[in-house]
């Protein structure tokens, strides 16, 4: 495409967005060798309780035997008492999907004969061991339209490449005649059956468990997160890796943001089972929806000052930088609001997650019927960087505000020294508006883990322009 017909697809803006978000997620969702393993477990432990819960259907029909004639045969009442799975393996397969490979599984079942042949009847009931069956599984993962990963079994065999019967009763010795027949039948009904029941474990439980991934994480009443998947999930040599939209969004309002993901380096880590890659944009998102969902305004009154600091927010006390403050509105109490602006744009780089918000602080006098008198409004910046770890399946972060720089952007008092402010500042700042910053960023956000998982052995490292989180996984059987 040249640049003209970029220009031109452009020219419809949210198509243009529409292309552009499609490109890269904001949120990687990388499974190891490790994690695969730890989930072939689990999974291998499911399925060998569903195999074992086959149903056969009963076999009989009409056989040769030497000097007897026609036999005619039933199979009735076939039982599987076990079904053991001891080797499995899976492996990524590129652009496929996932290979599940089981070797040397074993099962034994059980039920009851009967025969007719010449003008004698007889009937007995039967073991059953069946060795070496080996199946293969292709699991193709996908996503359907609300972003939520699917998965399939486009391909499935199984092999069974020994059957040993034991008849029991009178004629045992003329069953093992034609056993032959039976292993035969039995052995493709029971091939037919695992995949069948393979299929249909993938479908009812596999597809059900995975569509666990909350796909929109409502957070609070106004913020949510967006972790749709934006293309399947991609099969390496090595993992199995998920994009994501990682969108934070204003419930109310939501509307495309104005800029896209970059694609993430992911490095080669596979240590630990899982590992998240929680981009720039994916914060930057956070500071846009908390922006415009109004979540960004602080007020600041005499009542919300800790009693250990000796400060009163009043125009007495004021005006001993401002002066005008004692004529015009004297012994009055104060009022801060503080908003933003702007959307603050966070960044992520090796040392970490740092951004450099705008915030404007308006004072006001109260008068005693309540209405505001606006006084001055200070504009003030600073680095802030936050420290992020990972609790209970959720990011949380404190935030550490460094040296802050005031200004005067407007005044009906007179112009002042904004110096005067600093210690001010800096104690509305570190008294009052950190710990109420910190103690919601300690609630954290959630990541998008399936159901009834938990993390554990946590790592987290900071990277060009994305987080990386790495961590091991429980999963949590119901109780
Ligand atoms: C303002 O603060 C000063 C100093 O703490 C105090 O003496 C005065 O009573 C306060 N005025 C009001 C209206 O709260
Ligand atoms: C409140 O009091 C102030 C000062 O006395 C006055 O200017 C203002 O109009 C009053 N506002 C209302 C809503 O009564
Ligand atoms: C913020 O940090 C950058 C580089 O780390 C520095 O250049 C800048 O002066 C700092 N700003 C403030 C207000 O401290």
């Amino acid at each position: 495409m040249g640049m003209q017909s970029v220009a031109v697809a452009c020219g419809a803006l949210t198509l243009c967005l529409a292309l552009t978000t499609a490109t890269n997620p904001g949120f990687v969702v990388r499974i190891t060798q490790a994690g695969l393993d730890y989930a072939q477990q689990q999974a291998i432990a499911s399925l060998e309780k569903k195999l074992a819960q086959l149903r056969l259907p009963d076999i009989s029909g009409d056989s040769r035997v030497l000097r007897v004639g026609k036999v005619h045969y039933e199979l009735s009442r076939l039982r599987l008492r076990d079904f053991h799975l001891p080797y499995s393996r899976i492996t990524p397969i590129s652009n496929k999907g996932l290979q599940v490979s089981i070797s040397n599984a074993f099962a034994e079942l059980d039920g009851d004969w009967r025969v007719k042949f010449l003008f004698i009847r007889d009937h007995g009931s039967f073991d059953l061991k069946v060795e070496n069956i080996y199946i293969k599984i292709l699991l193709r993962l996908g996503s359907d339209t609300s972003g939520k990963p699917t998965i399939s079994t486009p391909d499935c065999s199984a092999h069974i490449s020994k059957v040993r019967v034991l008849f029991s009763g009178k004629l045992g010795w003329l069953y093992n005649l034609f056993h032959s027949v039976i292993e035969s039948r039995l052995r493709k009904i029971l091939e037919n059956k695992v995949c069948d029941k393979v299929a249909m474990s993938v479908y009812n439980e596999l597809q059900t468990y995975i569509r666990t991934l909350p796909v929109t994480a409502r957070i609070d009443n106004k913020i949510g997160i967006d972790y749709s998947l934006v293309a399947p999930p991609r099969a390496t040599t090595k993992s199995l890796d998920a994009d994501l939209k990682g969108e934070f969004y204003s419930l109310a309002h939501r509307s495309p943001v104005p800029f896209s993901p970059l694609p993430l380096a992911f490095p080669s880590d596979h240590e630990r089972m899982v590992y998240f890659g929680a981009s720039s944009y994916f914060f930057s998102t956070a500071g846009i929806a908390y922006h415009k969902a109004g979540a960004l305004v602080f007020e600041i009154t005499e009542a919300m000052i800790p009693k250990d600091v000796e400060f009163k927010l009043n125009t007495s006390v004021f005006s001993a930088f401002i002066p005008q403050l004692e004529e015009k509105y004297p012994n009055m109490p104060m009022k801060f609001r503080l908003s933003t602006p702007n959307a603050p744009f966070l960044t992520v780089g090796e040392g970490g997650i740092s951004f450099q918000p705008i915030v404007d602080v308006q004072a006001y006098a109260i008068f005693p019927n309540s209405s505001l008198a606006p006084l001055f409004l200070l504009s003030l910046t600073g680095n802030v960087s936050a420290v992020i770890n990972v609790r209970s399946g959720r990011i949380v972060g404190s935030l550490d505000v460094g040296r802050i720089r005031l200004s005067l952007k407007d005044s009906a008092v007179g112009t002042f020294q904004v110096r005067m402010m600093q210690s001010l500042i800096n104690i509305l700042t570190s008294n009052m508006l950190l710990p109420r910053l910190n103690a919601r960023l300690d609630e954290g956000f959630p990541l998008p883990l399936l159901d009834r998982i938990q993390l554990s052995n946590i790592l987290v490292r900071f990277h060009q322009n994305f987080l990386l989180l790495g961590a091991d996984v429980r999963f949590q059987p119901r109780r």
